[in-house]
């Protein structure tokens, strides 16, 4: 096989300001070199010097890395610690009770302000009341709730009695729901009422309770309900209850249950690409340790800072950047209810004004759509509000296109705050590749470079390296203390999967494709290797292609898939999202041949898309992925049989579907 090429061309350098780096952690490149060179000359006494100035240990760890099962790597192993008291006690006792943990604002609007005080003697009561009910260190307890406080004092109580926490994102179905209460073996199930999201309500419970009923989780003995809307609800005397009741009937101490550092605070189920979904297990120690030090690190974090995170605590960022990352670090953080678009376009920009946000996280499928909403309606674009108090903006969960970063830059951070563009993964824990805002020159599209410590490096399918400017595998040389510790209860798909012995068994395999630029040894992703392309002989990734496209004023989302075609190998199918309507007929057929030719001209002939196909949206996954698999049937012209159920409007395959 041959590698993966890599067509485009980002030149746009954009390096901090003199004052960002004068006032950053990380301040200046030298500071960046100085710290990765720590890592280079003693690798275990660099990451015990952060383990042990970032978290507070209730008995100090003596070993640092274990290798001696790998890849089952420890860290920390016979320290103990708890991660709640991390996150709060500690930073009451430094007499920081009357800090702001949380600024929550609700889907209509209402702000409540949660101090540190208040959240520990919240989740005391209520870790005591989840004892009260028989939960115990190393019960697994399944989180299905919406975004509030209350999720957050779920996951934290758990935490603080050494239950492992595994929070299934409120969007997932009664089928996905019962799937990973029987994996993970709950006895426990937290969950809501309702939630509220654009206005509308969605019944958890009841969707909870269809998942209970369809069997295999007989061990779930109480099931515990966040009032959120006081809909109606069906119930089961003895094994339903009322969080609020239960907490209110339980002391507001508890004295947290200190872990062994590699004991699981979470499982975290990730889809995969192919059947069943995996529980990610993470540990306590190093997962906190990485949480933590990315806050300072990759954001920078300053006591007055106002940090936001738009992720929901069901998917990994919501865990380590809202959950655990801005806590044990003592930082103030606002967590949101709802959605983007309501009561319209500009709610983010909104909330970052009125909250004095400093400090800004999203995705780049947020960005893209906002933009297009932006560029339609003045009202809801970001220059009409006062977004003065950004300092830092970041990205994660895809890559983002060079056009949608220098919009982002340009009309979001006033050309002043620093994009940090984080490439990692549910199973890294915390970010692995990424500008750090106060030290790297920024290269729209491009992640930059590792975080120090962090060993990623790009090799073919033996296992080599390859030079810089060459495509190829991601991989991750030496363990890292957040890195996944097994996939629960299939230690065979942990080895397998990502040590594969293709690679020599030893390289942490990630599964994107990336390339690191000749001269700067900037990273760029481009795009899973699964979904490479072959037009050819060409081995191209999507990510290329897609932001060739979006670089066409015209076009506002992109997504290309390949199709078996007799001559090529792969032809290029483009399924493309316009700033504007959707066009049809004779419209449709000159504007796909006029993108056609940008694509030539921007990439060059071989990557010309063979079938363009227009959509008023994409199709996505429930946390903004592009579901390429659906894509791949539609350009095939196939039945779709995938499970459609999550898609926010399927009338949209239909549109897809349709030759030009
Ligand atoms: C995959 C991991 C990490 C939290 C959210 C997603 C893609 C993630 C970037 C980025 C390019 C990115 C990769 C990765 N990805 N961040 N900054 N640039 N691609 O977590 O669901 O585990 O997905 O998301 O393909 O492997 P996840």
């Amino acid at each position: 096989m041959s590698a993966i090429e890599s067509v485009l061309q980002e030149r746009r350098v954009f390096a901090p300001s003199e004052q960002t780096v004068a006032g950053a952690t990380v301040s200046g490149m030298d500071a960046y070199k100085a710290l990765c060179a720590e890592a280079e000359r003693d690798y275990e006494g660099f990451w015990a010097r952060l383990a042990r100035e970032t978290l507070t240990w209730q008995k100090p760890f003596t070993k640092v890395l274990d290798e001696s099962k790998a890849p089952f790597y420890t860290w920390f192993e016979d320290g103990e610690l708890n991660a709640s008291y991390n996150s709060l006690d500690r930073h009451v006792e430094a007499g920081n009770g009357e800090r702001v943990a949380i600024v929550f604002e609700a889907d209509d609007g209402t702000v409540t302000n949660v101090t540190y005080k208040d959240l520990l003697a919240r989740v005391s009561r209520f870790a005591n009341a989840l004892k009260k009910r028989g939960v115990k260190k190393g019960d697994r307890v399944v989180i299905y709730m919406p975004m509030s406080v209350e999720g957050v004092v779920a996951m934290q109580a758990c935490a603080r009695i050494g239950a492992t926490h595994s929070v299934v994102f409120g969007g997932f179905s009664s089928k996905s729901l019962n799937e990973r209460m029987v994996d993970v073996g709950a006895v426990a199930l937290i969950t809501a009422d309702e939630q509220m999201r654009g206005g509308k309500a969605l019944p958890l419970k009841n969707i909870a309770d269809e998942a209970l009923a369809m069997g295999g989780c007989e061990a779930v003995h109480s099931v515990i309900v966040y009032k959120r809307t006081g809909g109606k609800v069906a119930w089961h005397e003895g094994r339903d209850h009322w969080m609020h009741e239960i907490s209110a009937a339980e002391s507001d101490t508890c004295a947290p249950v200190p872990v062994g550092a590699e004991h699981p605070l979470f499982i975290l189920y990730t889809s995969g690409s192919t059947g069943k979904p995996k529980g990610v297990q993470h540990s306590t120690g190093g997962y906190l340790l990485w949480a933590a030090q990315t806050m300072k690190w990759t954001f920078d974090h300053k006591p007055n800072d106002v940090f936001w995170c738009t992720a929901d605590i069901g998917w990994i960022t919501g865990h380590s950047y809202i959950a655990y990352g801005p806590l044990t670090i003592g930082a103030t953080q606002v967590v949101f209810e709802g959605v983007p678009t309501y009561p319209n376009a500009g709610r983010f920009w909104d909330m970052i004004a009125k909250h004095k946000v400093t400090v800004f996280y999203t995705a780049p499928t947020a960005i893209r759509s906002l933009i297009k909403m932006a560029e339609a309606d003045a009202k809801v674009h970001p220059k009409s509000y006062d977004l003065s108090s950004l300092r830092i903006l970041g990205t994660v969960g895809e890559p983002i296109n060079p056009e949608a970063w220098v919009w982002y830059y340009e009309n979001v951070g006033g050309k002043r705050c620093p994009i940090v563009d984080t490439w990692w993964q549910t199973e890294t824990g915390g970010h692995m590749i990424t500008p750090l805002p106060g030290a790297t020159p920024l290269v729209p599209g491009s992640c930059t470079l590792p975080l120090p410590g962090i060993m990623a490096a790009i090799v073919d399918e033996t296992g080599q390296d390859v030079p810089n400017g060459q495509g190829g595998i991601l991989v991750v040389k030496r363990p890292w203390p957040s890195m996944i510790r097994n996939v629960w209860g299939q230690p065979e798909r942990y080895k397998s999967g990502y040590f594969p012995e293709e690679l020599g068994g030893t390289l942490y395999l990630a599964g994107d494709g990336s390339v690191r630029d000749k001269d700067t040894g900037y990273f760029t992703i481009m795009g899973r290797i699964d979904d490479v392309l072959n037009v050819s002989g060409h081995r191209l990734g999507t990510m290329e292609i897609e932001s060739a496209l979006v670089a066409n004023p015209l076009v506002a989302e992109a997504a290309v898939v390949g199709r078996p075609d007799d001559t090529t190998g792969e032809a290029v199918v483009a399924f493309v999202v316009l700033k504007a309507t959707r066009p049809q007929g004779d419209e449709a057929v000159k504007l796909a041949n006029d993108l056609r030719a940008w694509v030539g001209k921007e990439i060059g002939p071989i990557a010309k898309p063979k079938d363009i196909r227009f959509g008023e949206n994409l199709p996505k996954t429930r946390s903004g992925k592009i579901m390429r698999r659906l894509l791949r049937s539609l350009a095939k012209g196939e039945a779709i049989t995938q499970d459609v159920s999550t898609l926010e409007n399927p009338a949209i395959l239909d549109q897809l579907g349709e030759s030009l």
